[in-house]
């Protein structure tokens, strides 16, 4: 290796030993890793020590990719997964909807309206958060939300979230929101654990080892989590806002059926080319 990087030979050396270690994308792996070690061949020594021994390639970069963005994932962060990304396109759909038809004067580019308040539930390292507000950005100013019971993802949110202007909270559930945003969510996004508690141990390692068992596991049905949210969303919506909750195909009948027990009207939402599934409930003016 030389100083500046590992050369052309330690580069075929890198991605066979990344191969070697179960990697897919070896090349794409050795890219990253060096560019992540900017240059200093014993930082990359340890970057590559930590691959090969199982961690997550986000948690050793330090950074996911999310919609197109680089989200900071810290390790013991859950990492965000593609599929997500139906969230996002709910939430930003839902503001540019409710901006055009609730009556109201969204604040649009800073016009000085009222500004859509948009909640990340569960939020990890804030990935749907930051998305949707990068993705609004110029267009809607939001008043933007997010929280998670647990304390690393909250710093790693803070990380993501406060830069674009928004608050991060820690706490259970709805118990962590300020009493000021009851009865004011537009959008309340939810990618809450739903993993039946009995899956985890088929997850790959990557995650069962590396990720917190509080981001997994959703239960004996993995909807413990999710029922909690679709409950409490009621309360906490404005009138027309919508409650957006990512779930399995084979979960989506019964949390539709606990949307509808809510009062709040139901839809599916479905995105095959992301191979997602979320369950959309959207409260009426009038309760
Ligand atoms: C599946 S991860 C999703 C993280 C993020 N939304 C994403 O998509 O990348 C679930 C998250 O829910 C959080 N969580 C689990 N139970 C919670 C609870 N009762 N209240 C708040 N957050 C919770 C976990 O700490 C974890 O960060």
């Amino acid at each position: 290796m030389s100083a500046a990087g590992p050369g052309p030979t330690g580069t075929a050396a890198l991605v066979g030993r990344l191969r070697a270690a179960g990697c897919v994308f070896a090349e794409d792996e050795a890219r990253l890793l060096t560019e992540a070690a900017a240059g200093g061949v014993d930082q990359l020594a340890v970057l590559v020590d930590r691959r090969v021994a199982g961690e997550p390639l986000e948690h050793v970069l330090g950074w996911a990719e999310f919609c197109g963005l680089r989200i900071a994932v810290a390790a013991g962060v859950f990492v965000p997964r593609r599929r997500t990304e139906l969230l996002v396109r709910e939430a930003v759909a839902l503001v540019r909807r409710g901006s055009s038809t609730d009556g109201r004067t969204a604040d649009v580019a800073g016009a000085g309206g009222a500004r859509p308040v948009v909640v990340d539930l569960c939020c990890g390292s804030g990935a749907v958060a930051t998305a949707v507000a990068r993705t609004l950005h110029g267009e809607v100013r939001l008043d933007l939300h997010a929280a998670d019971v647990d304390a690393a993802a909250v710093a790693c949110a803070r990380r993501n979230v406060v830069p674009l202007g928004g608050a991060v909270h820690q706490g259970d559930l709805y118990d962590a929101l300020p009493e000021t945003l009851r009865g004011r969510v537009d959008v309340l996004v939810a990618n809450a654990p739903y993993v039946p508690s009995h899956a985890i141990a088929l997850m790959p390692p990557e995650a069962r080892a590396h990720e917190p068992h509080v981001a997994l596991d959703g239960g004996a049905d993995g909807l413990d989590v999710a029922r909690r949210v679709v409950s409490g969303a009621a309360a906490w919506l404005a009138p027309h806002g919508s409650v957006v909750v990512e779930t399995s195909r084979a979960q989506a009948p019964a949390l539709l059926t606990a949307v509808r027990a809510t009062g709040l009207d139901a839809r599916l939402s479905r995105a095959d080319d992301l191979d997602a599934t979320a369950v959309v409930g959207t409260r009426s003016a009038e309760r």
